[in-house]
């Protein structure tokens, strides 16, 4: 278990004192992958960087295991660090070596044998993918395949936890698509803890289990990656659940708008349809996003409703009467 207490981060820097981290709790079990999210400057990265301690927290604790990482010393955390890996965007290969002496290069600064190092770097090698390119350098790889060189180079140490920092941010859809996978198997296969630092929902939904919403330096929402999507409370939550939420009032104009949410049902019911037979109720689509997430539907649509009032309240109950669909007045929309 990776426990964060109470960890905060202030920064010195010429303009004064910055806090880049406020009162962070977080609690990620052994073997889950756990996204942590949030807009560009949010503290991501230093979080991250604080859970192995390449970034000493101001105040906090940062617990693996129930030891506290904080009161050790420079050599018991470098022992540490073999057990907490990281894999970045910028894949951070030593591009002097080949695939293969990448890998091997964790095992021989703990002192593992040469020719022990060798084998064991290409059996991983043959797990993320790669045997073919033990003898190639990191510039003759793509960017995914170098992703691969990194994982495997990660993995050397057994590592318990595995921290990508916007490790699929510098990729092609596709290419994202294949290393998250790796790390998915990799997860279920080793057992490895994954912590996974983006910007992109996309993401998250993806491969996480548990999400936390980070907003300058705050976790603003934490919980399962099911909850936050059928019903993000903040607007951090709301802006990165459904980002193009935002209709522009002049191009769809209505004075009663509607947001329904659909919490994760298996399949959509035609609501626009039953809301007008059922109710006599006309409703506006203004906008709509939908997502299937581990095989059910999460998702929003923006309703423009009647002025009428009857019609309002009418269109509501029966929206809220419906299962896994919630609705909330969306304030101020046509302003
Ligand atoms: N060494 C430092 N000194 C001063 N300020 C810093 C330092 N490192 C980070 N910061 C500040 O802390 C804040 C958070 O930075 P951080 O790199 O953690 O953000 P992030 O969420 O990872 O962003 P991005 O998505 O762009 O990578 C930023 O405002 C940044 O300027
Ligand atoms: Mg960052």
């Amino acid at each position: 278990m990776v426990e964060l207490k109470h960890i905060s981060k202030v920064f010195q820097t010429n303009d004064g004192d910055f806090q880049a981290l406020k009162d962070v709790n977080l609690q990620i079990p052994d073997g889950e992958i756990y996204g942590i999210i949030g807009m560009s400057g949010a503290g991501k990265s230093t979080l991250v960087r604080c859970i192995n301690m390449l970034e000493r927290p101001t105040e906090g604790e940062v617990l693996i295991n129930g030891q506290n990482l904080c009161t050790m010393n420079e050599a018991q955390l470098r022992a540490q660090r073999r057990s907490i890996t990281m894999i970045f965007q910028q894949f951070n290969l030593l591009m002097q070596r080949t695939c293969l002496k990448n890998v091997c290069f964790p095992m021989e600064i703990s002192g593992v044998r040469k020719a022990d190092a060798a084998k064991r770097a290409m059996e991983l090698l043959e797990l993320v993918g790669l045997p073919d390119k033990a003898n190639a350098y990191p510039a003759q790889l793509s960017g995914g395949q170098k992703q691969r060189v990194a994982i495997a180079r990660a993995l050397a140490t057994d590592p318990k936890v595995l921290l990508c920092d916007e490790a699929t941010s510098a990729l092609d859809p596709n290419t994202t698509h294949a290393i998250l996978q790796l790390i998915s198997d990799i997860n279920k296969r080793l057992g490895i803890t994954a912590i996974i630092i983006t910007h992109q929902m996309s993401v998250i939904e993806e491969i996480c289990s548990h999400v936390a919403i980070l907003d300058h330096g705050l976790v603003v929402e934490e919980g399962s990656v099911k909850e936050i999507f059928a019903n993000p409370k903040t607007e951090t939550a709301k802006r990165l659940v459904f980002p193009n939420s935002d209709v522009h009032p002049a191009q769809l104009k209505s004075n009663r708008v509607l947001r329904v949410v659909f919490n994760g049902g298996t399949s959509y019911e035609p609501l626009i349809a039953s809301l007008a037979i059922d109710c006599g109720v006309k409703a506006n689509i203004l906008g709509a996003e939908t997502k299937n997430v581990n095989g059910q539907a999460f998702g929003y649509m923006l309703l423009g409703l009647p002025d009428s009032s009857i019609d309002y309240s009418r269109a509501l109950s029966y929206i809220r009467s419906r299962d896994g669909v919630s609705a909330e007045e969306v304030p101020d929309y046509a302003v």
